[in-house]
C-alpha cells in the first residue's frame, strides 16, 4: 500500500507528524511526503521537520509565495505529474491552507482517493481564504477526519454523506501531548514573567495598514499591564516596521521553532492570537486565549475551552486581560478525543478501508 501526504505550511507539519508515525506503526504502508514549498523559510519550515521528527520530504514542489491564484495554480501544476507518476492508493491533505485545497482539486480530477485531516471546521466567513479552502476540500474528499462534533454537523448540513465522516479527534493535540514533556520552563531564559504571548498574521488583521495600526495600538495597551512577547510571521514583520506605532514593553522575535513556541504558550499568563491552531493548543494547556477575530471555525474552544473572541475591540481586550491578571480567566476543559491518539484512529480507519478495497 502506498500513502502520499501533501503538506505545505507550518501548521500542516504539526498535524502530519503524528499521522506519518501512526501509519508507519499500524499499516506499515509505503509513505511518500510531498512538501509544496508554500512555507520555505528555515524557521517556518525546515526546523519543524527536524523537531517533529518528520522524514525529509521525498519531493519539494518549491512553489513559494504569490497571490492565492498563483500559489494554488503552482501547487496544482507541480503536484499533478507527481501523483500521476507515483499513483498512490491514498493521499492525505491537512488543514485549510492553499496547498490543501489545491491538492484536493488535483486528486479529485485524476482521480485518486484522498482524505482530509481536520475536516468540517467552519467560520461561516467566506472572506477568509481558509474558509474557502475548507469548503472545497471537504466537498471533494473521500474520507473526512473531524476533530469535534460541530465539524460533523457542519459536514452533514452541507450534504456530505455520514459514511465518509470519521470523528477521530485532534491531531495537532497529538503532537502537543508528545512534545509537552520537553517544553520545560528552563528554556524560557531571559523572558520576563508574567507575560502575554501574541501571534498575528491573518490578512484581515495585518494587510491593511489602518487595521494593523489599530491592532498594534491594542497590543501597546496590553503592554502597559504586562510584557508582551511577539514572535512574528514574515508577512507581519514588514508591515509592523512600516506602521510606525511604538510598541513599548513588547519584545519582537523571529518565528519560533515548535518546541520553543510550545514552551512559551505553556507558561504564558495569556495568549493573544489570530491563529486557528493556537486557539486549540491553549484550550488543551488550560491557558486563557484572547482571539483577535470576530468569528472562529473552532467554536469548541470557546464553548468548552479557554478561548474568548475579542475581535478588534481594544476595551474588550484590555478588560479581558485585566480579568485574567486577577485570576478570573477561563479555565475550560479539554474536548473529547483530544487525547493524543487521533492519528492512531486515522491509521486504523484507513487500514480497514484500504484492506476492504483490496479484498474486493
Ligand atoms: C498560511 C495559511 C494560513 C496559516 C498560516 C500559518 C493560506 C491561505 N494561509 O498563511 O491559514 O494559518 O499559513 O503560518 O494558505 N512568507 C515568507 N516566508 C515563508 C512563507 C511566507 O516570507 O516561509 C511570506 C511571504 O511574503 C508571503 C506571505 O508570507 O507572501 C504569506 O504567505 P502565505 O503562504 O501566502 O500565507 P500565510 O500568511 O503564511
Amino acid at each position: 500500500m502506498h500513502i502520499l501526504h501533501v503538506v505545505g505550511a507550518r501548521p500542516n507539519f504539526v498535524k502530519a507528524a503524528p499521522v506519518v508515525r501512526a501509519i508507519e506503526k499500524i499499516i506499515s504502508a509505503r509513505q511518500t511526503l510531498v512538501h509544496t514549498g508554500q512555507h520555505y523559510d528555515q524557521n517556518m519550515s525546515d526546523v519543524f521537520f527536524s523537531e517533529l521528527g518528520i522524514p525529509v520530504p521525498d519531493v519539494n514542489l518549491e512553489v513559494g509565495s504569490g497571490t492565492h491564484a498563483q500559489q494554488s495554480a503552482s501547487v496544482m501544476s507541480a503536484l499533478e505529474p507527481v501523483l500521476i507518476s507515483q499513483r498512490p492508493h491514498m493521499v492525505l491533505v491537512y488543514g485549510d491552507v492553499n496547498s490543501t485545497a489545491a491538492a484536493a482539486l488535483v486528486c479529485s480530477k485524476l482521480p485518486i482517493p484522498f482524505a482530509h485531516v481536520e475536516a468540517g471546521l467552519r467560520s461561516f466567513d467566506r472572506t477568509m481564504p481558509e474558509e474557502v479552502n475548507r469548503v472545497i476540500t471537504d466537498q471533494l474528499a473521500d474520507f473526512l477526519f473531524t476533530p469535534s462534533e460541530d465539524a460533523d454537523r457542519n459536514l452533514l448540513r452541507e450534504g456530505v454523506p455520514g459514511s465518509k465522516i470519521h470523528r477521530v479527534g485532534n491531531v495537532m493535540i497529538d503532537s502537543l501531548v508528545r512534545f509537552l514533556p520537553q517544553a520545560t520552563e528552563s528554556s524560557l531564559n531571559r523572558i520576563p514573567h508574567p507575560y502575554a504571548l501574541v501571534t498575528l498574521h491573518r490578512p484581515s488583521n495585518v494587510d491593511d495598514s489602518a487595521d494593523l495600526e489599530r491592532i498594534l495600538k491594542m497590543l501597546a495597551a496590553v503592554g502597559e499591564r504586562l510584557p508582551v512577547i511577539l514572535p512574528i510571521h514574515p508577512r507581519t514583520r514588514n508591515r509592523i516596521a512600516k506602521s510606525g506605532v511604538s510598541l513599548k514593553n513588547c519584545k519582537l522575535l523571529d518565528p519560533l521553532p515548535y518546541l520553543q513556541f510550545l514552551t512559551f504558550q505553556r507558561y504564558a499568563t495569556v495568549v493573544i492570537t489570530d491563529s486557528g491552531g493556537i486557539q486549540e493548543e491553549t484550550t488543551f494547556l488550560g491557558v486563557p486565549c484572547l482571539t483577535l477575530r470576530k468569528n472562529t471555525e473552532r467554536p469548541v474552544t470557546v464553548d468548552l475551552g479557554t478561548n474568548t473572541l475579542v475581535g478588534n475591540d481594544k476595551d474588550a481586550l484590555v478588560a479581558e486581560v485585566e480579568k485574567i491578571l486577577q485570576g478570573q480567566g477561563k479555565r475550560g476543559s479539554v474536548p473529547s478525543l483530544w487525547d493524543g491518539h487521533a492519528a492512531e484512529r486515522i491509521a486504523k480507519c484507513l487500514l480497514g478501508s484500504l484492506s476492504r478495497a483490496y479484498a474486493s
